[in-house]
């Protein structure tokens, strides 16, 4: 054997090298909210038009939500930990908007279009809400529209299968107004209820 008794066993290593990626995607999520809360509303150029397709495989446009608030989150349904818990709480914070919901659409958008396929992002979407739209598209659509909102993402390997991945990816939600202008970024790590005052205030 060639390890040396003084070396970090691998199951430690194993656990820094997880604390470092959280710490990291934490990071950067504080930094980016940081930054879009700085932009003007409407006028910082975040977002813009999006063709992907929903869980039925059918185009959709941002074309399709003028009229309704958009609540937008990137994320990607093998995700372990953050992006369900945040769509639990986008669930919740509906819930809590009482008539209110009824303006506004939340929407996830995978940053992992390899695995989450029309069919995968329904079936995980329905679980949070009936109202959560799950959109996915090719590669190259789904790169266009996490670089109009400035979203991170990047495949991180865990092993040498395909599916041997995790996506690190920036975690803010995106209130975009009934004309398709950017409003504001609401804090992904908020409880239902927190999310639900703060999308009170801003569409009134
Ligand atoms: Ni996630």
């Amino acid at each position: 054997m060639s390890t040396s008794p003084k070396s970090t066993p691998p199951a430690n290593r194993m656990m820094y090298a997880v604390i470092g990626v959280l710490m990291a995607v934490l990071l950067i999520g504080a930094g980016s909210f940081m930054w879009l809360s700085g932009q003007e509303g409407g006028a910082g150029g975040i977002g813009g038009p999006f063709q992907l397709v929903n869980g039925d495989g059918k185009p959709v446009t941002d074309q399709d939500f003028r009229g309704k608030y958009m609540l937008v989150y990137f994320g990607y349904t093998y995700c372990p930990d953050v992006c369900p818990t945040t769509l639990n709480a986008v669930a919740d914070a509906m819930d809590k908007l009482g008539s209110a919901a009824a303006k506004v659409r939340p929407v996830f958008i995978t940053v992992d279009p390899k695995r989450d396929t029309p069919a995968v992002i329904k079936q995980y979407a329905a679980a949070f809400t009936p109202s959560l739209i799950g959109l996915t598209g090719t590669p190259e659509e789904i790169a266009k529209v996490a670089k109009e909102y400035r979203v991170y993402y990047a495949e991180h390997r865990t092993g040498p299968g395909p599916d041997d991945y995790t996506m690190d990816h920036s975690s803010i939600l995106y209130l975009v107004g009934p004309d398709g202008r950017f409003i504001a970024p609401i804090a992904a790590d908020k409880s239902g209820e927190e999310i639900a005052t703060s999308l009170k205030k801003l569409i009134g």
